[in-house]
């Protein structure tokens, strides 16, 4: 028997624990978390305040050529997003970034850029990656599939959540609102849309408790980390 390094690749829809699970799974299994989405949202974040034009491909190539997208790991173990070496973290997280993240995000020039990155990121393996498009596009041999789903409500008001956990109270309608529309938008758009990869093992977790989440996934990624020889 022997251990291999392999690569976990969590998509699925909005708000439904995928980063929490795969913050959690890296950290039991000592493996690097990279927050695709987090990604997506620095590069929409440094599209608001340069003013680039979501239409024009050379104002986009020319904004792309200046983004430059790093993960730290803080005092308290979490990983923050740094954009051209500042800390963005919380900046990429608020309503105005979340507002026009999908729209960014379904830029062809974007996507190359970010999944090349990506791919980058993950050529060692061991790492857990979650978003999207990471079983069907970023790494499709991956090792291990999983597609979240659960109930819109439930999601939203697990944003919501998250939200007053940062004393910050946003109507729950305004949250649903952002979720449907980003919805929309990932499953519906040209290049690579939100969809279950065919050897993904689907996740529903409505009904299931974020550590009950964990504990799935950790036994799932067990048996494909040992190797019967
Ligand atoms: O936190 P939440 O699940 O709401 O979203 P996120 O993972 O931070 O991703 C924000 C947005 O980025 C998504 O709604 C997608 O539009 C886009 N995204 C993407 O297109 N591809 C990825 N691999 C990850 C995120």
């Amino acid at each position: 028997m022997r251990l291999q390094k392999i690569v976990i690749a969590i998509d699925g829809y909005s708000a439904c624990g995928k980063s929490t699970t795969a913050k959690e799974v890296a950290k039991v299994l000592g493996y690097r978390y990279i927050d695709s989405g987090a990604m997506y949202r620095a590069v929409t974040l440094y599209f608001l305040d340069h003013h680039v034009s979501l239409t024009n491909p050379k104002e986009i190539d020319r904004a792309l050529q200046q983004i430059s997208i790093t993960f730290k790991v803080n005092a308290k173990s979490f990983t923050e997003t740094y954009l051209n070496g500042l800390n963005v973290e919380r900046e990429i997280r608020k309503m105005r970034v979340s507002d026009q993240v999908s729209q960014v995000s379904a830029i062809k020039q974007v996507r190359e850029a970010m999944v090349a990155q990506q791919r980058k990121l993950g050529k060692e393996r061991g790492i857990v990656m979650d978003g999207r498009d990471i079983g069907t596009v970023v790494f499709p041999d991956a090792e291990l599939k999983l597609f979240m789903t659960a109930d819109i409500l439930v999601r939203a008001f697990r944003r919501q959540r998250e939200w007053l956990d940062q004393d910050r109270l946003i109507d729950l309608d305004e949250v649903l609102e952002n979720i449907q529309k980003r919805d929309q938008i990932d499953t519906t758009r040209e290049e690579s849309p939100l969809r279950k990869a065919d050897d993904a093992v689907m996740i529903d977790t409505t009904h299931i408790t974020i550590d009950e989440q964990v504990d799935q996934v950790i036994g799932l990624a067990i048996s494909k980390i040992i190797v019967n020889i």
